[in-house]
């Protein structure tokens, strides 16, 4: 492996994954979040997806108790220090990471990489508040990212040539298909699929159609694995709308205004599936 300690910040459902790619490819990994709770939690999510691989044999008991023995949760950021490359998954909220990167860029040691999951924010401007820009990139996984093949690797303006082709390998190593894009509001993945969710749901609140309707018409007639309102359920109302305003406030194009549906159901606390009910409800 080129990076052979890992640490990964955050440890929700995308810290959570990547942490796990990185022990089932071999690496060692620190899982680090702001309360133990949180740890507690991500590493119930990860026994808990290693064990559907078992369940279909693709891993062993053993392998899996392994995977799940190289990770080790903390709530420690300093352990940055131990780190080749540090890959943050945290909150997707600008003050938040600037506070994280400073921090890294104070305890990890010269030479380590910082990556950042992040699904819209810029990298130039995370990157802009550490002393080593030319080693900040972005690495966004997709969600569940023990299933998904792609990273979309994000070049920041001052990232090095050296930085990036490292990013890339690692990405491969991983066992994922690293593809690059540069660094513009939502890059790619979100730049296009963001604004398919919110037409899909203008089209629930202008009554074209009932949401099960929506999901059906996209599943069927596009082959898609989910439809877009379920999948919105899946990633989190308050995601969408999120990068939905990154990209409005990115680009000053109202063709990205967000749907006042999708506002109004965020500010009901309907987020999803994590909450229990988002445009579908959730035992
Ligand atoms: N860990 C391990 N295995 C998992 C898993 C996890 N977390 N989640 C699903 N699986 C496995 C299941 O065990 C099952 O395996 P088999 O088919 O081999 O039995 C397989 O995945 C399919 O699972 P299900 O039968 O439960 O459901 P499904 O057929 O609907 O597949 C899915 C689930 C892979 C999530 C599929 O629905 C899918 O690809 N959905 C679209 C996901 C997507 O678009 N993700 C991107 C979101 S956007 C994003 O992440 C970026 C952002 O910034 C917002």
């Amino acid at each position: 492996m080129s990076f052979q300690r890992v640490m990964v910040v955050g440890a929700g459902q995308m810290g959570s994954g990547i942490a796990q790619v990185a022990a089932q490819a071999g690496c060692d990994v620190i899982l680090q979040d702001i309360k133990e709770e949180y740890t507690e939690r991500g590493m119930r999510t990860i026994a808990t997806s290693l064990n559907r691989f078992v369940k279909k044999g693709q891993l062993t008991e053993e392998e899996s108790a392994q995977i799940l023995k190289r990770i080790t949760p903390t709530t420690e950021i300093e352990m940055a220090r131990n780190a080749e490359i540090v890959i943050e998954a945290a909150t997707e909220q600008m003050a938040i990471k600037k506070e994280i990167f400073k921090k890294l860029d104070e305890f990890a040691p010269q030479q380590t990489l910082l990556a950042t999951n992040t699904s819209s924010l810029p990298v130039t401007e995370l990157a802009a508040v550490t002393k080593r820009p030319d080693q900040v990139i972005g690495m966004h996984f997709m969600n569940p990212v023990p299933m998904m093949k792609l990273v979309e690797v994000i070049r920041g303006l001052q990232t090095s040539d050296e930085v990036f082709q490292a990013v890339m390998n690692f990405s491969e190593e991983l066992g994922k298909k690293p593809v690059a894009v540069q660094d513009f509001p939502g890059f790619i993945s979100n730049r296009v699929l963001m604004p398919m969710i919110n037409e899909a749901v203008y089209c629930l609140y202008e009554g074209v159609a009932e949401p099960q309707a929506i999901d059906e018409i996209m599943k069927l007639g596009m082959n898609h694995p989910m439809g877009p309102l379920q999948l919105a359920d899946f990633i989190g109302l308050d995601t969408c709308l999120y990068i939905m305003e990154v990209l409005y406030d990115g680009f000053g194009d109202s063709k990205y205004r967000p749907c006042p549906l999708l506002r109004k159901y965020v500010a009901a606390g309907w987020l999803g599936k994590k909450t229990g009910r988002g445009f579908y409800v959730y035992e």
